[in-house]
């Protein structure tokens, strides 16, 4: 299965399918030098299976973690790739979460004002999620993606058989990005949890959450507007991240957290909850509010006072609203949820 993806920065295919990790040259090529960047989390196998395709490979493995899109392992690939006198020519393949496509890309995106870049994504959340729409970056004295690009890849590689070892709390977390999806653009994607078993429609859940980020990057490439429905879950999502994730809170379960006050329907608010909690996440976990709309006053997305929220009247229809930051003070820890 193939998913095109039309940019203005150049297009790009997405490819589907079980076992694709295991013919990577049908998709790409690799008769030429490939720097495989992967961390010491990504099981052996699937490494092995990588190198053992490319016949110039030089494997770099990071160690797993938020603490690798950061300066020093930024430049230790940046020099490694000098030092075995990397061309644009040739190729970085990143093979991993969220955490590898974001580094790996900035480096692709950076070394020699950019070279070829192939994405695997590796865990549910870069599948889903982070591995389109050209996102990459390193984070900056404790702020996320500080440092950062646009920066498309020639291909992204998506092979369901690589869940088969991801932590279970790991496959959940990126799911809440699909879950996202289906609130702010397809309710038949969000139909899909409703049926239970998000396992037993996994495939079908990738592509349509690709879909739903295909449709909106193609529209705002660099986020000047539409775009940002994708932040729905993240406003609040991203303060509670910043409070409770070096406390080993998950990306995800943070957005799950922050989802459920940007939805304007009870209704759907119990639908989402009971979806949530069916893949084990908590989006009533308690938190302090003050911390958390402390951090949010530092959100980049914030303007002379204002901050645009995303919101949810309707199941697939999201609503982008500029409001006072104290407004979003109502929206905190579960105030204004009741019913
Ligand atoms: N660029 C974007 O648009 C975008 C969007 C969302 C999130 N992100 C970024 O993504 C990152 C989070 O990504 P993530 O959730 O994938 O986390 P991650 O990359 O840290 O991976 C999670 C863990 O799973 C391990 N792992 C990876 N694949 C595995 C496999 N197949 N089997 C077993 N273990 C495996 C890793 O070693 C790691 O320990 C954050 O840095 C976030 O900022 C980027
Ligand atoms: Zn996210």
């Amino acid at each position: 299965m193939e998913l095109q993806l039309h940019l203005a920065g150049g297009g790009y295919s997405v490819f589907l399918g079980k076992g694709l990790l295991f013919g990577l040259s049908d998709f790409i090529h690799l008769n030429r030098k490939v720097f495989l960047v992967t961390d010491d989390g990504v099981p052996e196998k699937w490494v092995q299976a990588v190198q053992a395709q490319c016949p110039d490979c030089h494997l770099e493995t990071v160690p797993q973690g938020e603490g690798a899109k950061s300066f020093p392992v930024y430049e230790r690939l940046c020099s490694r790739l000098l030092e075995l006198r990397f061309t644009r020519r040739d190729l970085i393949l990143a093979l991993g979460g969220g955490v590898i496509g974001d580094l790996a890309g900035f480096a692709a995106a950076t070394y020699l004002r950019g070279i070829d870049f192939v994405n695997i994504p590796t865990t549910t959340l870069s599948q889903i999620d982070s591995s389109i729409g050209g996102k990459v970056a390193i984070n900056l004295d404790g702020v996320k993606n500080c440092v950062g690009a646009f920066y498309q890849p020639q291909a992204v590689l998506v092979d369901s058989e690589v869940l088969s070892t991801l932590p279970a709390r790991h496959y959940a977390n990126g799911l809440v990005e699909a879950v996202k999806a289906g609130l702010i653009y397809d309710p038949e994607l969000f139909g899909l949890f409703e049926q239970g078993g998000a396992a037993a429609h996994l495939d079908e859940i990738v592509l349509r959450s690709l879909r739903v980020k295909k449709a909106v990057v193609e529209q705002d490439e660099k986020e000047s507007g539409l775009r940002r429905i994708l932040n729905f879950g993240h406003t609040i999502g991203h303060g509670v991240e910043s409070v409770y994730g070096l406390s080993g809170l998950y990306h995800g379960e943070a957005v799950a957290v922050g989802m459920l006050p940007m939805i304007e329907s009870p209704a759907l608010r119990e639908r989402t909850e009971r979806v949530l909690r069916g893949l084990g996440i908590n989006p009533r976990m308690p938190y302090d509010p003050e911390a958390v709309y402390e951090v949010m006053t530092r959100d980049k997305k914030t303007h002379g006072g204002q901050i645009t929220i995303v919101t949810v009247a309707e199941l697939g229809k999201a609503c982008l609203e500029d409001v006072p930051m104290e407004a979003l003070k109502s929206r905190l820890c579960g105030k204004g949820l009741e019913g």
